[in-house]
């Protein structure tokens, strides 16, 4: 059974596709064993509870630093037995210390396809905002493992959602969310959780059902 830690900022619609995902088998071998948020009050929070999940506020401003921050964020981590961290819209960037304590282990989705959109400042919708104004004709979201730098380590899964006519950022968030996010979040939990994902050399291999 694969272990879950999911850290949070907002909404958790992500947080709430994965608690749907297990519910209905369709992540098998993977459970949520925390729910941690980088801010108070946040409806993702509500969330976890409503599903029974134990929470937890451990909050940047609380801490001197992205060292400290990290540190206490792995202590939590650690105590719950957490084997994968899912970062599902959270907006604390990790230090360099905790993302290389947990190589391999941490997963973001992101909102486009990677490496369009993407880096420093590319979070909400400015991501949307810039797809829409360079005239992309597809665009979507990306499951990475996360690195040392922004949006950087390996590509687990992407999933496009094409561009329509009167799209506005606002729209298109929403879209893409539905059509990709809430789809290949999951997708990629239930990957890591029957064993089929390997990094070699900066790059994911996903392997058939079946094989290991
Ligand atoms: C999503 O768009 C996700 O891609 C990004 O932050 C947003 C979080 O939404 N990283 P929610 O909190 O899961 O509703």
């Amino acid at each position: 059974m694969l272990n879950l830690a999911v850290l949070v900022s907002g909404g958790g619609t992500n947080l709430q596709a994965v608690i749907d995902a297990i519910g209905s088998g369709q992540i098998r071998n993977a459970r949520i064993v925390k729910v941690i948020s980088s801010k108070d009050g946040v409806k993702a929070l509500a969330r976890a509870e409503d599903a029974g999940i134990d929470t937890l506020v451990i909050s940047a401003k609380d801490y001197k630093g992205a060292d400290e921050y990290g540190r206490a964020l792995a202590d939590a981590i650690d105590e719950a037995g957490a084997d994968l961290i899912v970062l599902a819209g959270f907006l604390t960037i990790l230090s360099p210390e905790f993302t290389d304590r947990y190589e391999n282990r941490i997963i973001n989705i992101h909102p486009s396809l990677i490496p369009s959109f993407c880096g420093p400042g590319y979070y909400g919708l400015k991501v949307h905002e810039e797809a829409l104004k360079r005239g992309v004709k597809v665009t979507g979201a990306t499951v990475h493992f996360v690195d040392g730098g922004c949006d950087s380590g390996p590509i687990i899964l992407q999933k496009a959602v094409g561009i329509r006519e009167g799209d506005t950022p606002e729209i298109l968030q929403k879209r893409v969310m539905e059509e990709a996010e809430w789809k290949i979040l999951p997708e990629a939990i239930n990957l890591i959780a029957e064993g089929r994902v390997r990094v070699s050399e900066g790059v994911a291999h996903i392997s058939k059902g079946g094989e290991k």
